[in-house]
């Protein structure tokens, strides 16, 4: 596909190190194998927020992921009905609120971003409503759209303007910008008076969540959170589970890798409180390895999208099928059957936990 359209997906705010440290601070969490433990009846079935999912990881909301191929909203609620994993519409999709409701069913969520007024804010959350959404994402960590080098330097802006540099871009990709062409260019299609990708959306604000959480008699979930107090303070204001995400680096260059926040936050809001996480996650092993640290539940952003881009709908559930075999292989490596076996307990090390040598011997706590 054109620059353009990769860098848009690939790119990450300031220098991109936040979008890099997300993924080399996944490598240093190591996970203990347990040998001779009866592992042959594995199942990936995760319950989150009263569903059963066939899988512990679902789609993270992406603005305009028509760009990537025409049709690719359709592939990816096909892929989650068919995979059964929840797919998150994003405020800024390229298709309606009511479109992917009709094609993902039960399996669709939405996300939503408080953009401009609070009023266009209620207008989307009344159509989600009536299209039959049980599940709303609200999006707080984007009050500014970050300075994103790469959209700089292409141009790159919603709706498109083609001006010489782009119109070269999209000539090098003929199959990409013939597609495009019949099909129409994509554009966010949720917002009447259009999307101002600048506009503040800083009105998802602690009196706004309240607002919310009364209005909302859905699952209430909120995402961009990176604080053990914010976590605290969003569980305490009713709200069904906090996302922890960086937005995969798109938001703040010198945020934290996302899935080293993951312990202070579980710790935070206590064992039971449902917690979702993405940002980072490239395969069933990071899958793992979140749910170690805290995560009862994964969401999957760019890699689904560089599978379309590859190969459309087989490359997307190639790499889903991928991903669930690697976990489920995971899960037998570790001695364990389901994705909810996964705690600290599955962290390299822990099984050393309280097993002293003396005089060269080992003994565990009961000195044996
Ligand atoms: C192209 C693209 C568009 C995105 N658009 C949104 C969006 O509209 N709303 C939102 O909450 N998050 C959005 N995100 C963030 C993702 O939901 C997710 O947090 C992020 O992709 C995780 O990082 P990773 O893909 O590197 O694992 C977007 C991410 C990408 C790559």
């Amino acid at each position: 596909m054109p620059r353009l359209v990769f860098d848009y997906v690939e790119g990450g705010a300031g220098r991109e190190v936040a979008t890099a440290r997300n993924e080399a601070e996944f490598d240093k969490v190591t996970l203990q194998s347990r040998v001779m433990r009866q592992t042959s009846a594995r199942s990936l079935a995760t319950s989150f927020l009263g569903y059963t999912y066939q899988r512990p990881f679902g789609i993270a909301p992406m603005g305009m992921c028509n760009i990537m191929w025409p049709g690719a909203d359709q592939m990816l609620a096909r892929a989650a009905k068919e995979m059964d994993i929840p797919l998150c519409l994003s405020s800024a999709a390229s298709s309606t609120i009511e479109e992917m409701r009709d094609w993902a069913g039960e399996n669709g969520w939405f996300q939503l971003y408080v953009s401009g007024s609070v009023d266009v804010a209620m207008k989307l959350i009344d159509r989600a409503e009536k299209a039959g959404y049980d599940h709303l994402v609200l999006t707080v960590d984007v009050p500014q759209v970050a300075r994103r080098k790469r959209d700089c330097r292409n141009g790159f802006q919603m709706p498109f303007r083609i001006g010489p540099r782009q119109f070269l871009d999209f000539a090098r990709h003929p199959n990409w910008a013939i597609s495009t062409l019949l099909a129409g260019a994509p554009q966010p299609r949720n917002f009447q008076a259009g999307f101002d990708r600048s506009a503040s959306r800083a009105g998802a604000d602690w009196h706004f969540l309240d607002v919310l959480r009364k209005r909302w008699t859905g699952k209430l979930i909120v995402k961009g959170i990176t604080c053990a107090q914010d976590a605290l303070r969003i569980r305490n204001a009713g709200a069904d589970a906090v996302y922890v995400s960086n937005h995969g680096g798109r938001q703040l260059d010198a945020s934290p890798a996302a899935i080293s926040l993951l312990p202070a936050i579980r710790a935070a809001v206590g064992p039971k409180y449902p917690l979702i996480f993405d940002s980072g996650l490239r395969s069933g092993e990071d899958i793992a390895r979140a749910m170690a640290l805290g995560a009862d539940f994964v969401m999957l952003g760019r890699p689904l999208l560089y599978a379309i881009g590859a190969e459309r709908e087989r490359g997307l559930f190639s790499l889903l099928r991928i991903i669930a075999e690697e976990l489920d292989l995971t899960l037998a490596q570790l001695g364990l059957t389901s994705p909810g076996d996964l705690s600290e307990e599955t962290l390299a090390g822990a099984c050393d936990a309280g097993i002293h040598t003396h005089h060269g011997q080992f003994f565990n706590k009961a000195g044996e």
